[in-house]
């Protein structure tokens, strides 16, 4: 491998532009040149490929979102595209590729390997539901913003004494509302992987936490549970506590990324560009039981994974 690209592909996260700073210094301390590609796997449809130098990622590790735009591509889905995909890397001379992105964005970088492309995926989302990896980039910036938000709807939840949901990102996945529920000390916890729908049951936990004399009730609802609106009125016309639902929404992506962000991501960024450098390809790196490691691309989008049990019950004996 002579030149690599690298992309940021599907929703953004915060350390993404930690990962394409080392991913570009560590190439180029290889001997490798380095291209950019704008706007994930659209943009290099469209051939939007800028040359990349150790200062072109200066001043970005502090940086939330991702220097080099993101999108999603539904014509990379497709066999037409992904050849198209390919062709242009080899137009451009782009004979690896590093994939910052989801599921989706690592089934993509799939294809270009078979196609020829060396490439190398890396996790990037605020989710945490990529199965083969135990930390993904973005999602501790993510739990940390989201956690000061609920903090300052506690605040007034309190002095107001009423229920509070606040609904968290995480698509279909509940590991933010988990992190939140316990960081934050919530009085309920719902999870997609979890949640049984026996609203009767949340109503009663919140009447009698109101008989113990609590002051507020915040429960942390996941997105993929959602409508959280409608949850607040049939909470508020069953309890009479005056009950109010906010949707943390997109600053949950955005903002400075935290340490172990900017720190996880250098090396996994760093790892990738190693990797292109020794010849291999179709691999995702990820950081599993405590250790920086790469799996093959089709081994890894069939691995599943849950929210930890333990954690679960931990939870929930600590929001009583
Ligand atoms: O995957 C990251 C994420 O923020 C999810 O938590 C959420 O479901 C989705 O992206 C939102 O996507 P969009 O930015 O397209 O609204």
């Amino acid at each position: 491998v002579k030149t690599i690209g690298v992309l940021t592909s599907g929703g953004d996260a915060p350390g993404m532009n930690a990962a394409i700073r080392a991913v570009v210094r560590t190439a180029i301390n290889k001997g490798l040149k380095v291209k950019g590609i704008m706007r994930g796997y659209a943009g290099l449809l469209e051939e939007e490929i800028v040359d990349m130098e150790s200062t072109s990622v200066s001043d970005i590790i502090n940086r939330g979102g991702t220097i080099l735009y993101t999108a999603r591509c539904k014509e990379f889905t497709t066999a037409e595209g992904q050849q198209k995909g390919a062709d242009i890397c080899r137009k451009h001379g782009i004979d690896g590729m590093v994939v910052i992105g989801g599921d989706g964005s690592f089934r993509g970088a799939g294809k270009l390997s078979a196609l020829g492309i060396n490439t190398i995926g890396l996790p990037g989302t605020i989710d945490l539901d990529i199965a083969c990896t135990d930390y993904t980039i973005g999602f501790d910036t993510a739990v940390n913003t989201a956690m000061e938000a609920i903090d300052k709807i506690r605040d007034t939840s309190t002095s107001h004494e009423r229920c509070s949901i606040v609904e968290v990102m995480g698509r279909n996945a509940g590991y933010i509302a988990l992190w939140c529920g316990i960081g934050n000390g919530a009085e309920d916890i719902l999870l997609p992987e979890r949640y049984d729908g026996n609203e009767q049951a949340l109503i009663n936990r919140i009447i009698d936490n109101r008989r113990r004399g609590k002051k507020h009730n915040i429960i942390i609802n996941a997105e993929g549970i959602g409508h959280s609106g409608s949850m607040a009125k049939r909470i508020e016309a069953a309890t009479g506590i005056e009950t109010r639902a906010t949707i943390l929404g997109h600053m949950q992506r955005g903002g400075t990324p935290t340490c172990k962000d900017r720190v996880y991501a250098s090396i996994m960024g760093a790892k990738a560009a190693e990797l292109l450098a020794v010849g291999k390809s179709n691999r995702l790196v990820a950081y599993k039981h405590g250790e920086f490691v790469d799996f093959d691309i089709q081994e890894a989008l069939n691995m599943t994974k849950d929210i930890p049990e333990e954690q679960y019950e931990i939870a929930k004996i600590l929001i009583r």
